[in-house]
């Protein structure tokens, strides 16, 4: 696993926009695995303005949402999808029916999750994962004791994340109390993951996840098993590592090496 401290949540956007835009300039029909939650936001502004400045082309991009609301419809505006195109799609040329999200849509649920895990592997898997991570350590929405081999599927979401999620709605609405997420299985199926964290909320998951035992009460912790992950945190999602100061010296001697073509 590879970790960057960063000093601002725009230097961490801009390494993760990086990782994104050298892999869409080598392979213009990309596969993505996209994250909603205030993280990812910054990493989308950038490629925006990659597409509207430099007018680089994201029309052969292919996207897979990780999780998105049960009961909500699509046009609320709490519904990720819906979060997607006000921060991301509305901007870009990804045709629509090149977007994909866990379905929530009438019956059946089991037999349309079972199909969009084969529309990932269609696609030839996810090339580069996004991910944000809650208080409780979850990953996209697998929850604290999610299987670490669990495929898309239908969860509740704990009392904390309601908690913490509530603030998006208005007196009186009911928040959705459950979600389809993508399992903890599909994400580590991703050929690389990059995952963001900022302030301090995030310092006890960050924690479990990259120095805590491997622990499905601690889902973020399933990424030891991924052979290719970046953290990108700031200081403060940073401060409860314990090898902090190796990592910063870890990715300085990384990064030396790049520039001198090393690796
Ligand atoms: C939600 C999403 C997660 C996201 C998390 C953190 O629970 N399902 O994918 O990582 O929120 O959100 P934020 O980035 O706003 O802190």
């Amino acid at each position: 696993m590879r970790i960057a401290i960063c000093k601002t949540n725009s230097e961490a956007a801009a390494l993760g926009a990086a990782e994104i835009l050298t892999a869409l300039r080598r392979k213009p029909d990309l596969v993505l695995g996209l994250a909603t939650g205030s993280t990812p936001v910054g990493i989308y502004q950038i490629l925006i303005r990659a597409h509207r400045n430099e007018g680089l082309d994201f029309s052969r991009v292919r996207t897979f949402n990780l999780d998105e609301y049960l009961g909500l419809g699509a046009t609320h505006p709490q519904s990720y999808r819906a979060f997607m195109n006000r921060h991301l799609f509305d901007e870009l040329n990804i045709p629509p029916e090149q977007r994909h999200f866990p379905p929530t849509e009438g019956d059946r649920l089991e037999e349309k999750c079972v199909r969009f895990e084969e529309a990932i592997r269609a696609a030839g898997g996810i090339d580069i994962q996004l991910l944000g991570i809650g208080r409780n350590g979850h990953i996209g929405f697998n929850e604290p004791t999610s299987s670490l081999h669990s495929r898309t599927r239908v969860k509740t979401l704990t009392p904390k994340t309601l908690r913490d999620n509530a603030r998006f709605y208005s007196d009186g609405e009911r928040p959705p109390q459950t979600a389809v997420t993508m399992g903890i299985g599909t994400i580590l199926d991703a050929r690389r993951i990059v995952l963001q964290a900022f302030g301090p909320p995030k310092a006890d998951a960050i924690h479990a996840a990259v120095e805590g035992p491997l622990s499905s009460f601690w889902p973020g912790s399933a990424l030891q098993l991924h052979p290719d992950v970046l953290f990108l945190l700031d200081e403060e999602a940073a401060s409860r590592l314990s090898m902090r100061e190796y990592y910063r010296q870890a990715w300085a001697n990384e990064e030396e090496m790049r520039k001198a073509g090393v690796l």
